[in-house]
């Protein structure tokens, strides 16, 4: 069985930002490979995990192609140049605030370690990129350079661990969270109506680049998003919302990228019932799924998205509560393996 923290923990620590997938795939496919009846890799870097359908389907059912996915990649900071002074000037891969990278420790690829300050003068009021920089220790460009150098991209160094009894914070909840669910629902899926695709998608974070071309190739019937969603339960929220850490997995009814298929919202939310799983419903204002790109791929595929409420997102220190993780799993599970009326 995979264990929630051990594996998102195993897979947060791997530097894969946006476009530069590679390592992660790699561990992902091992995990994912006694699972598996296929795995397979697109140009654009996504790692898709077949596996076929295999409950007497004799009937008149006919299998549904569902596509499920989580990105895989990470939000990072790509070099730029590096000054006389060795300090490296960057731009971003994906949504960065440069309040909340103030004084984060970030690492390279090949292991380099920094920390991102800010210009003297700069006010923290109006800080953008461009007044931030990583310092890696570094006292001339010569130096710098011999360790990092323009489009090397860095990642927040941080750890992976458990505040409370059922939550855990860690770098890069998103995506990588989502990633241990389709793990842990390929595991526990033993029987399945449908042919399932598990899209472990690349570049989400730059624009759900990858669940594009992963739709096209698969042509699926449904996709089903997995991804973390925001939530109104900190003190003096800036866009409320009624989602909040515990209450369950959230059944997306709309974000900025898609007005999820009512079939698929009504079916999860049957499920969810049936199965006494917890739930909410979530509007998302800011921010897009996979989901999005999927139902717009090709003539169309019915979508929708199952989500976990998280904090701090996109910052080095997200949370999210175990208890929503399990059964955000459970319900992605019962949908993927049972009949949907298309
Ligand atoms: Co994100
Ligand atoms: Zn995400």
């Amino acid at each position: 069985m995979f264990d929630i923290f051990e594996t998102l923990a195993r897979l947060a620590s791997v530097h894969s930002p946006a476009g530069f997938e590679t390592p992660v795939a790699e561990t992902i496919a091992e995990l994912a490979a006694p699972y598996a009846d296929e795995i397979r890799t697109d140009a654009l870097g996504n790692l898709i995990v077949c596996r076929k359908a295999n409950a007497g389907n004799e009937g008149s059912y006919d299998p549904k192609k569902v596509m499920i996915s989580a990105h895989m990649d990470s939000i990072g900071m790509i070099v730029t140049h590096v000054d006389d002074n060795g300090y490296i000037r960057f731009s971003n891969i994906g949504g960065l605030a440069p309040a909340v990278l103030l004084n984060v420790p970030v690492r390279f690829a090949n292991g380099t370690r920094g920390v991102i300050a800010k210009e003297g003068k700069a006010e923290i009021k109006e800080l953008s990129l461009g007044d931030l920089y990583i310092d890696i220790g570094a006292s001339s460009k010569e130096e710098a350079t011999k360790k990092v150098n323009i489009g090397d991209v860095a990642v927040y160094a941080a750890e992976t661990y458990m505040v409370g009894e059922k939550r855990v914070v860690s770098p890069y909840l998103d995506d990588r969270i989502a990633c241990v669910v389709l793990l842990m629902v390929l595991e526990s899926v033993k029987e399945s109506k449908n042919d399932l695709y598990f899209v472990f998608s690349a570049q989400e974070e730059v624009g759900t680049r990858g669940s594009k071309t992963a739709a096209f190739g698969i042509e699926p019937d449904v996709g089903l998003a997995v991804d973390v969603t925001s939530t109104g339960d900190i003190p003096e929220v800036d866009v409320p919302m009624q989602c909040s850490l515990g209450k369950g997995a959230a059944i997306k009814v709309m974000d900025a990228s898609l007005i999820c298929s009512p079939k698929v919202v009504r079916k999860l939310e049957q499920l969810a019932k049936e199965f006494d799983i917890k739930y909410q419903f979530e509007v998302l204002q800011r921010g897009g799924t996979d989901a999005g790109s999927i139902q717009l791929s090709r003539s169309g595929a019915y979508s929708g998205a199952v989500s976990i409420p998280t904090r701090y997102i996109h910052s080095p220190q997200e949370m999210c509560d175990l208890d929503d993780v399990r059964a955000a799993a459970a319900l992605v599970g019962l949908y993927a393996a049972n009949e949907l009326d298309f």
